[in-house]
């Protein structure tokens, strides 16, 4: 794609033709606030926070709605789109009441408030609404939520579903799961995407209630439920997994995960879960082995089959939690030790 080169705050700077100006100032380490934006989304321009000055223009854009031109003049850092962003920073705090999930997701609301040093001019009645969900999942809160839309668009964009909707108008407007009380009742899928995208906490994982995202420790690691590898940050708490977050961007999922990665993590902890290998003993009961012990056991009836029907008798296959390694490792084994072909692996779906 073509590039264009235009001046940001003073400076020549480049970018691909179709890209937004918010897009080619995050590429230089320019920021501003993006409150309504996700990059995992199209362009919205809702909230106003990243609004800039265009030379030629007669009033403030947003800079995530607006395409670079050739030769354009922008300006980010002025007094007046200063001004006019604290303003809307204080305006969007009179509705963000706090509640139930707070400290639980990322307030990224709470953060611009804290570096503009503003506080509400004044708080709007509570707009919490009866909700009673028997999902266990997921939260929320409308005292948190400022319409911002991203959760109905997360849905609608990267779900290709239809399960949240921004329903009422004016003050009555609010998010909603679509038709129902319950998440379970829509055509949810339980991926927690709306909740990886809400600004403010409005949308929380439910489990995690009473922990502190800025207090827990975090480790990135990868999910091991399908070969797929979405890139997981585990929040961990006293030795317990609280919450599986993401990272936007994160390679191979980009911060997109399903519901066995978002929320499936009781195994770690389970009390039924194998951690030593099982073998069965002379009374045929299954008892623990050591690896060494496991796996000669594997050697000696491969061997055996072997030996008694030939390798055409021997198949080989790999479960959908291996990686591309192991799963290499194992054709490996079939074809160069065990001379078959037969070998395949369950995540060929
Ligand atoms: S969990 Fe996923 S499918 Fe369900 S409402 Fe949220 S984004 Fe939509
Ligand atoms: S619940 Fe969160 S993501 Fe959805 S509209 Fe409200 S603030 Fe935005
Ligand atoms: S199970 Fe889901 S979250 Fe985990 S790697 Fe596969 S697609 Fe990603
Ligand atoms: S982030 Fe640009 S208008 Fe909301």
């Amino acid at each position: 794609m073509a590039d264009v080169t235009f001046t940001l705050d003073g400076s020549t700077v480049t970018g691909r033709r179709g890209q937004t100006i918010l897009q080619v100032m995050q590429a230089h380490q320019r920021n501003v606030p993006n409150l309504c934006n996700d990059p995992r989304l199209d362009p919205y321009g809702g909230c106003r926070t990243c609004v800039v000055e265009v030379e030629g223009s007669p009033r403030p854009v947003p800079a995530c709605a607006t395409p670079i031109a050739e030769g354009m003049v922008v300006r980010s850092e002025s007094g007046p789109v200063e001004d006019y962003r604290k303003t809307l920073v204080e305006l969007l705090m009179m509705e963000h009441l706090g509640g139930e999930g707070d400290g639980v997701g990322h307030d990224d609301l709470a953060l611009l408030a804290r570096d503009y040093d503003v506080e509400p001019l004044f708080e709007l009645p509570s707009h919490r609404r009866p909700y009673k969900d028997r999902n266990e999942f997921i939260g929320l809160d409308a005292d948190n939520c400022i319409l911002c839309n991203r959760c109905v668009r997360y849905c609608e964009e990267v779900m290709l579903c239809s399960a949240l909707t921004l329903t009422g108008k004016g003050p009555g407007g609010h998010i909603q799961p679509t038709r129902g009380e319950s998440f379970l009742d829509t055509d949810c899928e339980l991926c927690g995407g709306c909740v990886s995208t809400c600004p403010t906490g409005a949308l929380y994982d439910k489990r995690a209630l009473g922990t502190q995202d800025t207090q827990v420790a975090k480790t990135t690691t990868t999910c091991t439920y399908c070969g797929v590898g979405c890139q997981l940050d585990l929040h961990v708490e006293d030795n317990k997994i609280v919450k599986v977050g993401t990272r936007i961007g994160a390679p191979v999922s980009e911060g997109n995960l399903c519901v066995k990665g978002r929320f499936a993590f009781d195994f770690v902890d389970h009390p039924d879960r194998l951690k030593m290998p099982l073998v069965r003993n002379d009374a045929g009961e299954l008892v623990e082995a050591s690896w060494d012990d496991a796996l000669d056991r594997v050697a000696e009836g491969l061997n055996g089959v072997r030996e008694r029907h030939g390798s055409q008798k021997l198949a080989f296959l790999t479960s959908s939690r291996c990686t591309n390694e192991e799963n290499y490792l194992l054709q490996k084994l079939a074809r160069g030790v065990m001379g078959t072909n037969s070998v395949h692996s369950c995540a060929a779906t």
